[in-house]
């Protein structure tokens, strides 16, 4: 089913140019206790920031791994970085690699809308397995693009005033994305054994394709009890 997707991010340029929100990504990480130093951290989907994240993990003395369904994306993430542990692998169809190496943090970055909910179903069910008993698994998506926002800081002493918005969906009309509500996932992620253990709202303000702000979701789950 995925190969539109394989074909859209082997086909483009990491399409925003924009930066990952990797500074959002360990604030969560750090509010959820979890220290990266001596830790085992994989990125799943990592391909097409080039293993950004991955690598200040492992400037923050982690050992870092990645997936990605792409091996041109992997390439060119050991291009950037040859310490990074990579292995191509499509996450709700192929079980993750890395043998049974168990990590501590797992996280998924702009990656799950590209997963049926079976994948997501399978997905969660094989990172339950591959975490460790404190171990935490991150899932970051866009859960809103607001454009024609129009701000007038008003001449009558009101600090902002919103005249109109628009909730969008994702600009880049080829990005076989969908879209994905906390919902959703909160319901798989508690069948599938594993529960809610944080979440965030991160706000950007993010100059592309006519998009004024962009809303990102962060969700946290741990092991649940046995
Ligand atoms: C929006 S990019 C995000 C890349 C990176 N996580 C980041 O934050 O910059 C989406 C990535 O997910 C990868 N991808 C999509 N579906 C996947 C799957 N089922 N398993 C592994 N990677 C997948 C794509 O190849 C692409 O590299």
């Amino acid at each position: 089913m995925a190969d539109s997707v394989l074909d859209y991010w082997e086909g483009s340029e990491p399409s925003s140019g924009s930066f990952c929100p990797e500074a959002a990504l360990f604030r969560f990480l750090n509010s959820l206790g979890a220290r990266i130093q001596g830790l085992r951290v994989l990125e799943v989907g990592c391909g097409a920031n080039r293993g950004v994240s991955l690598s200040e993990c492992r400037r923050r003395g982690a050992e870092a791994f990645g997936t990605d369904l792409s091996e041109d994306l992997l390439n060119s993430a050991r291009t950037a970085d040859s310490e990074l542990h990579l292995s191509r692998s499509r996450a709700g169809v192929e079980p993750l690699p890395f043998g049974k190496v168990a990590f501590d943090v797992i996280f998924v970055i702009d990656v799950l809308y590209y997963l049926s909910d079976e994948e997501i179903r399978s997905f969660f069910m094989d990172v339950r397995e591959r975490l460790t008993e404190e171990g935490v698994l991150v899932v970051q998506f866009i859960e809103a693009d607001i454009s024609g926002l129009e701000i007038d800081a008003s001449s009558l002493g009101i600090d902002v005033n919103v005249e109109s918005m628009t909730v969008g969906s994702i600009a880049e009309s080829a990005n076989p994305i969908r879209w994905l509500s906390e919902r959703d996932l909160l319901g798989v992620a508690k069948e599938c054994g594993l529960v809610a253990a944080g979440r965030k709202l991160h706000i950007e303000s993010y100059d592309l394709d006519g998009i004024d702000l962009r809303f990102r979701r962060f969700l946290a789950f741990r092991r649940a009890a046995a």
